[in-house]
């Protein structure tokens, strides 16, 4: 059997025989040595192997192309060189597959992920790519982890729904009609009556609304999976198809809600320090020399590992998004004219408001509190006695340096009339939903909930820029070419 790199390093069999597998990643040496970097994935440690040309067949060593898979037998011993502590000395190496040196596209120089985002079938063999997948796997174990312990049930929601959850219309469609030439109804209109579920079907944009059912039945549960959304934004920070974690509660108000966010974030953060030390000691490197390309007023005042150990020594700042617009009015940038977009109560905030919130005000998260009505979710639970035309929901969202939103939650509307009302007024049909207002008729009970997205976690952790970099086959606007 052969044994993964990263057990070597963990627990040194010096002075014995192994037997690895893995990718050449870099190859140097002589008329005399050549030595061999190779990684298999395991771990973001390269293995060092040593063939010295008495023992091989030139034709077998000119073969050891990079990006070739090799097996490798030989002595696991104490590295000459400093640069490493261990190498294997090899008696046997074999060729699994071979790689043409001339047109192997992943180089080892350094290749901007621009490149590498049309290379995605190859990237993941790159130092970067690796530790950002290995961080991204550690995290999804630390949330089924985090939610299992605390008595929460993983709820499996369906991909493919009737519904649309948040109510924006950024729906893909599902379908089965022929496209060429789809039934119609007397009236013109395409018959989904005779699709495949007998209505229109759309992939799901978020699990929430059947997390609310088992809340209702089970007390907590969680959602984990893809969620789907055809908006037309090409920024850093949005996909097509991203994941969502959604934990949904009986009996908890927006309080907390708030509470339970801020010690699971804290809790995923903690977790990644310390089950990815190496990877991310490598991503913090990574960042830094990225941070120092930039002009000195954009740069970040902190490193990655700075940056991760701050937020889990400080509270998430909670204010009221009212308080929050008074802060942007009052801001010197406000009165310098400096934001894009006008400041007024009402907006929907825009991503240099944010910014400048967590960035430059607080210089931490933030939970924003009691959104104005008109630009949330129907299900977020209304507030009482405000103003009109100043209505305000329980929602909750929490903002993160770099990232932005992160989180998007709410207490929910617990009452039959108001929800109804409220579906009507912003034009869903009730009919259409009736399964979810007959929650409210049985057995209601306030609750709460949240969404985290899975990928700007990720980019928070990983300090990766580009939401397109830390999922392995990113889908964004006119792209999905793997
Ligand atoms: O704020 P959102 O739209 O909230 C919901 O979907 C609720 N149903 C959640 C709930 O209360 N159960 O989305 C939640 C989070 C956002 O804060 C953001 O982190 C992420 O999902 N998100 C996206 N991530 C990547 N690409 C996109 N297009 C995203 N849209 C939302
Ligand atoms: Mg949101």
């Amino acid at each position: 059997m052969h044994i993964d790199i990263r057990s070597l390093f963990q627990n040194p069999p010096l002075d014995t025989k192994v037997v690895v597998k893995g990718w050449v990643r870099n190859r140097r040496g002589n008329a005399y040595v050549t030595f061999i970097s190779l990684n298999d994935g395991s771990t973001i440690h390269n293995l060092q192997i040593v063939a010295e040309a008495q023992d091989f067949a030139e034709q077998l060593i000119k073969q050891c192309t990079v990006g070739a898979c090799l097996e490798v037998r030989g002595w696991f011993v104490k590295s000459q060189g400093k640069e490493q502590p261990f190498e294997v000395k090899a008696q046997e190496i074999l060729i699994l597959g071979h790689a043409d040196a001339e047109k192997y596209p992943i180089q080892p120089k350094p290749h901007s992920f621009e490149f590498l985002r049309e290379q995605a079938h190859l990237r993941m063999r790159t130092t970067t790519f690796g530790a950002v997948f290995r961080v991204r796997h550690h995290l999804a174990f630390a949330i089924h982890k985090f939610f299992n312990d605390r008595g929460f049930f993983y709820l499996h929601s369906p991909i493919i729904t009737a519904s649309d959850a948040e109510g924006a219309g950024e729906l893909f469609k599902v379908t089965t009609l022929n496209l060429e030439n789809p039934p119609r109804t007397a009236e013109g209109k395409i018959d989904f009556k005779q699709d495949f579920f007998g209505k229109e079907a759309n992939l799901t944009v978020s699990g929430q609304l059947e997390a609310e059912l088992a809340a209702l039945a089970l007390g907590k549960v969680y959602t984990f999976g893809p969620t789907f959304r055809a908006e037309n934004s090409n920024t850093t920070r949005h996909l097509a198809e991203f994941w969502m974690i959604e934990p949904e509660m009986a009996f908890y108000d927006i309080h907390d809600n708030m509470n339970l966010a801020e010690e699971f974030l804290k809790y995923l953060i903690q977790y990644a320090l310390t089950h990815c030390p190496d990877d991310l000691a490598f991503l913090d490197k990574r960042y830094a020399e990225e941070e120092n390309k930039k002009k000195k007023e954009e740069r970040s005042e902190m490193g990655l590992l700075e940056k991760l150990n701050f937020v889990l020594e400080h509270q998430f700042e909670r204010l009221t998004y009212t308080e929050a617009i008074q802060i942007l009015l009052d801001s010197p940038a406000h009165k310098k004219k400096k934001f894009q977009y006008e400041v007024a109560w009402g907006i929907d905030l825009q991503s240099e408001h944010e910014r400048y919130l967590v960035e430059k005000y607080f210089k931490k998260p933030v939970i924003l509190t009691n959104y104005p009505r008109k630009i949330k979710a129907f299900y977020m639970k209304q507030n009482e006695g405000e103003d009109v035309g100043k209505e305000t929901v329980r929602a909750m969202d929490i903002l993160f340096p770099g990232v932005g939103e992160i989180v998007g939650g709410s207490q929910r509307e617990e009452n039959y009339e108001k929800l109804l009302t409220r579906m009507k007024e912003v034009g869903i049909n009730p009919e259409a939903m009736w399964w979810y207002l007959e929650t409210r008729l049985f057995g209601t009970a306030p609750h709460s909930g949240f969404g985290l997205g899975f990928e700007r976690l990720i980019q928070f952790v990983t300090g990766m820029n580009n939401i397109r970099d830390v999922i392995p086959f990113p889908r964004t606007p006119q792209n999905i070419e793997f």
